[in-house]
This record gives structure tokens, C-alpha cells and sequence, in this order.
């Protein structure tokens, strides 16, 4: 009994000294409540000293950091932890669903012609067990693309779970699935028995890069300019992990921007 009374009899006192700290500061400065708030938890509820990396991750995903090649050393550890963590999937579940509801709302025509163009790498398909490895420490080391090629090859990929649940939700409303994606076409098989093998069993069109076309925003927006102009296709949506998945030419009605501090693609 005398020892829990004990520890309650010291955390009043604290908690006085607080009381009594606060107190005197916020007499000398009305401001003081805003300036004692500490953020502690940044990514995924764990502590970490370096809030820089957070400002990082941010200036990243707002597009103001560009043509980086590689994750700050000191950010290895942030990024692994955010992306492992729940705190990846749960900014992934909150596009999906914002998402969802923009295009519950667009009532379809039934034409047919509505599609939803989706990037694959990072956007529908996870290629975390790869970041995971040593060497590749979630981008903090220089991209290595024999050994990304390879990983492509054994079609293992895993399904990002918002992303799955909202092409399965947009099948249902009546778009059309496009998937365009930077991956070269000598890798079509493997990307279908991968697609396939985690939910991704339907789509109207599989869009991958001649070996030798160009990449990024320019690629991207070729590809979306012939669907509109020569497929006939609207595109009513299309999601992202790059900008350069959302910036040039045939966009899309609306774009959704999914998180990936691992890796820059211009
Ligand atoms: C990034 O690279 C692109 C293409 O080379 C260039 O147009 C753009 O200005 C660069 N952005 C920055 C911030 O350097
Ligand atoms: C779609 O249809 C619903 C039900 O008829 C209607 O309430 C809604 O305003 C429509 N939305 C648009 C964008 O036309
Ligand atoms: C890139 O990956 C390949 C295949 O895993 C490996 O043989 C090669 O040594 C790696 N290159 C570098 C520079 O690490
Ligand atoms: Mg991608």
C-alpha cells in the first residue's frame, strides 16, 4: 500500500512543479501553450528524434522536392518504419476511399467508355518485400535495375489493399480498368500472373513501355493522350504514386495521389 501511495504522491508533486512552471511562464508569455507542445509521434506512433525526416516525406509528397535519386541516409530508418507501419496504409485507405466517393458520384452514362487509369508499381502493386531488403533499405540505397528487373520477373508483388478494394468498387460502378505502368513490355507475362495472383483478374487495357520509349511524365502522357484521342476513352480518374503519373497531358478528370517516399520518378 505505502508504495503506490508513495508514486502518487511524487507524480502530484510533478505535476505541481508543471502546473506552477506553465503558470509563470504563460504570465510572461500568452503564447505559451502553442510553443510547449512537443510532437513526439511522426510515422507510424514511433518515437524518433529526427522530425526533419517528416518535412522530408512531406516536401516529397506536395512534389516540392524533385529529381532526388536517392532516401537521405537519415531518413532510412523513418521510411522503413512508415512504410511497414500502419500509418502507410492507412493514407493508401483514405485516397482509395476519397476516391471511391468521387467516382460514386459521377453517375456513369453506360457507355462504356469511362475508364480509370492506374500506375501499377507502388499504386496497385506493393513492392515492399524489395524495398525491405538490405540492399535496397526502402531507396536509401542507389536503385539497382538488374536486381529490380529480376523482382519484376518473379511476379511476387502483393496487392496494396485500398487500392485492390477500390478497383474492385470501380469494376462494380462500370469503369474500365487501364493500367499504365513505366515496366517494360518484355515483362508483360510476369506482370499479368502477378496482377492476377493477388485480385487484379480484369482490365480493358495493359499498358507497358517499348523497350527503348522514353519514361516519366512524357511516356505517361503519350499513352493517355492516345487513349483519349484514339480509343475513344474518357478518363474519368486516374491514381498515382508518381507525379509524374498526374502531371502533363490527358490527366484525367481528377487524380489521386498515392504515397511513396521510396523511390523518384520524373
Ligand atoms: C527536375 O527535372 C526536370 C527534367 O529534367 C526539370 O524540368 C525540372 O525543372 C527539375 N526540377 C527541379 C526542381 O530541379
Ligand atoms: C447522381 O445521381 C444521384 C441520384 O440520381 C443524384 O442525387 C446526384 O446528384 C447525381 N450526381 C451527379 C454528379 O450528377
Ligand atoms: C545489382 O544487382 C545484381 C543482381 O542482383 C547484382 O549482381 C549486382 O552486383 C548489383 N549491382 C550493384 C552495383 O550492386
Ligand atoms: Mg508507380
Amino acid at each position: 500500500m505505502h508504495a503506490p501511495a508513495k508514486a502518487m504522491d511524487f507524480s502530484f508533486t510533478l505535476l505541481f512543479v508543471l502546473i506552477l512552471t506553465i503558470a509563470t511562464t504563460a504570465a510572461a508569455s500568452p503564447n505559451i501553450y502553442i510553443h510547449m507542445l512537443k510532437p513526439h509521434y511522426g510515422s507510424n506512433g514511433h518515437k524518433h528524434s529526427d522530425l526533419n525526416c517528416l518535412s522530408w516525406r512531406l516536401a516529397v509528397e506536395t512534389n516540392n522536392l524533385q529529381n532526388w535519386t536517392q532516401v537521405p541516409q537519415a531518413c532510412k530508418d523513418y521510411v522503413g518504419h512508415y512504410m511497414l507501419g500502419k500509418q502507410y496504409r492507412r493514407d493508401v485507405d483514405l485516397v482509395a476511399a476519397e476516391a471511391y466517393k468521387y467516382a460514386k458520384g459521377l453517375n456513369l452514362t453506360g457507355d462504356g467508355n469511362d475508364v480509370w487509369v492506374f500506375d501499377i508499381d507502388e499504386t496497385t502493386l506493393s513492392n515492399l518485400p524489395y524495398y525491405a531488403r538490405d540492399t535496397v533499405a526502402f531507396g536509401a540505397m542507389p536503385l539497382n535495375e538488374t536486381a529490380f528487373n529480376a523482382w519484376v520477373e518473379e511476379a511476387s508483388s502483393l496487392a496494396i489493399p485500398g487500392s485492390l478494394k477500390l478497383y474492385k468498387q470501380l469494376i462494380k460502378l462500370g469503369f474500365k480498368i487501364v493500367f499504365l505502368t513505366g515496366v517494360e513490355e518484355i515483362y508483360r507475362e510476369a506482370r499479368i500472373k502477378n496482377l492476377k495472383a493477388v485480385g487484379y483478374t480484369t482490365w480493358e487495357k495493359l499498358i507497358l513501355r517499348e523497350a527503348g520509349e522514353g519514361g516519366g511524365v512524357v511516356y505517361k502522357s503519350k499513352k493517355r493522350k492516345e487513349l483519349e484521342e484514339e480509343g475513344g476513352y474518357k478518363i474519368r480518374g486516374n491514381m498515382g504514386d508518381q507525379w509524374s503519373d498526374l502531371l502533363g497531358s490527358n490527366a484525367g478528370d481528377r487524380t489521386f495521389k498515392v504515397p511513396d517516399p521510396m523511390y523518384y520518378i520524373g
